[in-house]
């Protein structure tokens, strides 16, 4: 049942600001300014043993997981990292045992995260899920986790598990900061984060028309690149597979810094650029990328907390805690790939070549 949407995907995007409201519920400490993550199986004196964190998933899930990476870096300092499960598996990787490994997955069934996890527990080494459906083959084989709790998601393309994916890994680096050296205001602060972004989503959803109008006039490119820094650089790779997935235009993510050595020889007008420009420490680093942008003539959307001025169209989204920022920066690009799709009469639910989980090596 798509309850009056034209397809899952816009239903489920539709449906972030209470899936994220879920992932919170029940899980937040305000005593203590953390969050209790009941299935983890990790007590404080294994969390503050764990000397890396390495992050494991496909697709979408390993973009997330590499947001994630940088929030367990960030809040809770513990070197942190996310590779492809795939590309892991096949590298004959060091297993190192202070090291905590963790498997994100939505279907909780993708083999190639799920014969990452049982070669890394062959080894020895303890591997925590960050998967949505409940019960699944990673959830079992892993030695405790967090589900995500975004609900069924029915469209191939992923939407509103990647947030919740995001906002859980949110916790897990609050949890794990607060058992080290995370300061109790921090710990509010990040808090107070998290409880606002509801309300946030909401609020970018309210501005859809905005983005359907830009989703019609960028649907004419052949190819884009999506450019961001730092937080802004995962949410870039995320925002450009999800537009390869569903409208099939060839698409391109930088990191903005990479831009001058070599991917500017792409720049002319009919490749237009999205760059992820947070107001954080690195926007003037973001704001002279766009004017190296606008130098060769290219075409600029900036998702962004304020309008940019050397951009052609800006999307405003509302400003988090800096830590926080890429749950939400991407989550209009989801609907500027949906609209870009739709504007081309792609069968978005079913992409062509996709399945909704890839079973088989
Ligand atoms: O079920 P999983 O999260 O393990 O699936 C991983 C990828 O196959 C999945 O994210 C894929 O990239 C989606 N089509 C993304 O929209």
């Amino acid at each position: 049942d798509m309850g009056g949407h034209d397809t899952y995907m816009h239903k489920e995007i539709h449906e972030q600001a209470d899936a994220v409201d879920r992932a919170l519920r029940g899980r937040i400490d305000d005593r203590f300014s953390t969050v209790h993550l009941g299935g983890l199986n990790l007590d404080a004196r294994d969390a503050r043993a764990v000397r890396r964190v390495k992050i494991l998933g496909c697709g979408t899930s390993y973009h997330a997981g590499q947001i994630g990476a940088q929030m367990i870096e960030e809040l809770a300092r513990i070197p942190a990292d996310a590779e492809p499960a795939s590309e892991f598996r096949y590298r004959n990787p060091v297993v190192d045992p202070d090291t905590l490994y963790i498997a994100v997955s939505q279907s909780g069934e993708t083999y190639d995260v799920l014969a990452a996890v049982q070669e890394l527990k062959r080894k020895g080494a303890r591997v925590l899920g960050l998967v949505n459906v409940v019960g699944s083959a990673i959830a079992r084989e892993t030695d405790g986790g967090i589900y995500v709790h975004a609900g069924p998601e029915v469209c191939v393309v992923s939407t509103k598990c990647f947030t919740n994916m995001v906002v859980s890994f949110g916790l897990l680096a609050l949890h794990l900061g607060r058992t080290r050296d995370l300061s109790v205001a921090d710990g509010k602060r990040i808090i107070e984060g998290l409880r606002k972004l509801p309300g946030q989503i909401e609020e970018i959803l309210a501005n859809e028309a905005q983005i359907e109008e830009l989703a019609k006039e960028y649907a004419e490119a052949k190819s884009m690149m999506f450019i961001g820094r730092v937080r802004g650089y995962p949410v870039a790779r995320e925002a450009s597979l999800k537009l390869k997935e569903v409208s099939y235009i060839h698409a391109e993510a930088y990191p903005a810094s990479e831009l001058k050595h070599g991917p500017l020889a792409l720049i002319e007008p009919a490749m237009p650029t999205v760059a992820i420009v947070p107001d954080d420490e690195l926007l003037e680093k973001n704001r002279a990328a766009l004017e190296e942008i606008k130098a060769r003539s290219g075409r600029i959307l900036a998702v962004a907390h304020q309008v940019q001025e050397k951009a052609d169209h800006t999307i405003v989204v509302p400003k988090n805690e800096d830590e926080l920022d890429a749950i939400l920066m991407g989550i209009p690009l989801q609907l500027f790939a949906y609209y870009t799709a739709k504007a081309m009469g792609r069968d978005i639910d079913k992409p062509r070549n996709l399945a909704k989980s890839v079973t088989v090596e």
